[in-house]
């Protein structure tokens, strides 16, 4: 290995259990995607285009038509006016992810994140060769540590904070004094707000961003909008933020199919958006029959609950053996939210397991 960084030798490519799309299917509730496919009706469409697209073109590099299509989804929940030039595309948000490290802390600093969190801040800044520096979290409700944070910011020369709201793996959105700290950072210091499961939480930042010119929303099509296959991320900020961002994306990032499946969902959100008040639900009567078990679980504002049943590995180990993946991670267990049926099948196997 002495042709490459030694730094890299230890980091560790991002997985899930690999998946056997053609044996046995199993319910598959460890990447909080969504548990039901599209509908019929729109799977047809996709094969349209996938039948009527161009193969010889590379796609629109602007990608202008796509980037209209989400200024005025974003203005549908956020309830500002939002214009195409404050839309920057990713390869999914995690592509996002790095044009930001890039931009704001790349030979300027490190990051800051509050761990447990998305793992994917710390092993891209890591792959930069940015620091990363790390502060805690309250056990009871994984609120930050904000006397750990502002103790952080100027000795750790940090020059981008990447918080996620709500919070993954542990369901928490940020609280007021967390929005009052960030609000508090200097103009110098990036703050990225990942909305990734923000269509659930039903609730956003982006007003925020006519004040903010260092915020950036970093959004996705993979969880809600349930084209994670499609890899398909969004981040909204200032038009001069943007165009950096835009620079660093590699030419041509979005399959042309990719691109135009995800404009296809935004002429149906609605449809597809329909089973949030059901997740919600879900979430609720898994909440609950998981507390039932004894296991401690937090309130979750995503597609997904967190919980901790004191012997966490055991469980995951054993419920993969029955046909149920979930994660384990930040020292707990993070379970998507899926259908009812999905969520029968997962009590009923723990209920196997350990009655
Ligand atoms: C908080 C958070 N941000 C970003 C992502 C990555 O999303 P994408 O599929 O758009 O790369 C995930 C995926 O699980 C996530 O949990």
């Amino acid at each position: 290995m002495e042709h490459l960084r030694a730094d890299l030798a230890g980091l560790t490519p991002y997985t899930v259990e690999p998946v056997d799309w053609h044996g046995d299917p199993l319910d598959k509730l460890d990447a909080n995607e969504a548990d039901g496919d599209v509908p019929a009706w729109l799977r047809e469409k996709l094969a349209h285009l996938a039948q009527t697209l161009p193969q010889h073109r590379y796609p629109d590099g602007e990608y202008t038509s796509l980037k209209t299509a989400i200024a005025a989804y974003v203005q549908t929940w956020s309830g500002v006016a939002i214009a195409p030039n404050q839309i920057a595309l990713g390869n999914g948000s995690d592509e996002l992810i790095r044009s930001v490290l890039i931009a704001a802390a790349l030979h300027r600093g490190g990051i800051l994140v509050a761990n447990p969190t998305f793992s994917m801040y710390g092993i891209l800044a890591k792959s930069l060769g940015i620091p990363v520096g790390a502060i805690g979290r309250r056990e009871t409700d994984f609120a930050m540590d904000l006397e750990a944070a502002r103790a952080a910011m100027a000795p750790e020369n940090i020059a981008a904070v990447f918080v996620v709201h709500p919070n993954s793996p542990t369901g928490n959105l940020l609280t007021a004094a967390e929005l009052d700290w960030l609000r508090s950072l200097p103009p110098t210091v990036t703050v990225v707000v990942d909305e990734a499961y923000g269509e659930f939480a039903g609730t956003t930042v982006v007003p925020e961003l006519a004040d903010r010119p260092n915020w950036i929303v970093l959004r996705t099509f993979s969880k809600a909008l349930r084209l994670a296959a499609c890899r398909v991320g969004y981040a909204i900020a200032a038009p001069a933020t943007v165009r950096v961002l835009e620079s660093l994306r590699l030419p041509y990032a979005l399959p042309v199919f990719a691109a135009e499946a995800a404009r296809l969902s935004l002429a149906h959100h609605d449809t597809l958006l329909a089973n949030i008040p059901a997740i919600r639900q879900e979430r609720a009567r898994l909440s609950t029959a998981l507390s039932q078990r004894g296991w401690q679980v937090w309130p979750s504002a995503g597609n997904f609950v967190y919980a901790r049943s004191g012997r966490d590995r055991e469980v995951m180990t054993a419920l993969a053996a029955r046909g149920t993946l979930i994660r384990h991670t930040g020292g707990g267990l993070r379970i998507t939210v899926g259908e009812k049926a999905t969520g029968d099948r997962l009590l009923a196997r723990l209920a196997q397991e350990w009655p």
